[in-house]
């Protein structure tokens, strides 16, 4: 089956607590669950980087909840694409917290990927984690 992998790239709402973290996570896993959508959340204490992976109508859907979604702004699509097999697969939505600084911040990503994903993947992710830690601009 064809899958629509997308990465985006977000700027967390000012005032975002940890709590309303942990709340984005639990409903993303029950979500993606139900829908058949797997991937992978990145927070760095101000952006977030998300890549999301399932059926392209349920990828869809979910975009549009999120574009829509006040807890964080500034929403931009940096990869979008058919894939045949899925990258993160028993990720429901696996949150990774990461420092601002970029090095540790790429560190911890490139220790949490699943040993699996494919190596243009990977550098994808670290490219957005170098672009959501401010070494590069946005
Ligand atoms: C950074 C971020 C990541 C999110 N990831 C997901 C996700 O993977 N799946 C999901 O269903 N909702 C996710 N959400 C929540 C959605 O934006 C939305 O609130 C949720 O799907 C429920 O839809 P509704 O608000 O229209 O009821 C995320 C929200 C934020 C701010």
């Amino acid at each position: 089956m064809t899958l629509k992998s997308l990465t985006y790239t977000s700027l967390a709402r000012l005032d975002l607590a940890a709590a309303d973290l942990e709340a984005i996570h639990r409903t993303a896993q029950g979500i993606n669950a139900l829908e058949g959508i797997t991937g992978l959340l990145v927070f760095n204490g101000t952006h977030f980087l998300q890549i999301i992976e399932g059926a392209p109508q349920a990828i869809d859907e979910l975009v549009g909840r999120l574009r829509r979604d006040s807890r964080h702004s500034g929403f931009e699509v940096r990869d979008d694409r058919l894939v045949e097999e899925r990258s993160f697969a028993t990720w429901s939505m696996e949150l990774v917290r990461v420092s601002g600084s970029y090095f540790e911040a790429r560190d911890t990503v490139t220790e949490r990927l699943p040993p699996t994903v494919q190596r243009e993947v990977r550098e994808r992710v670290i490219r957005m984690t170098e672009a959501i830690s401010g070494t590069v601009s946005l």
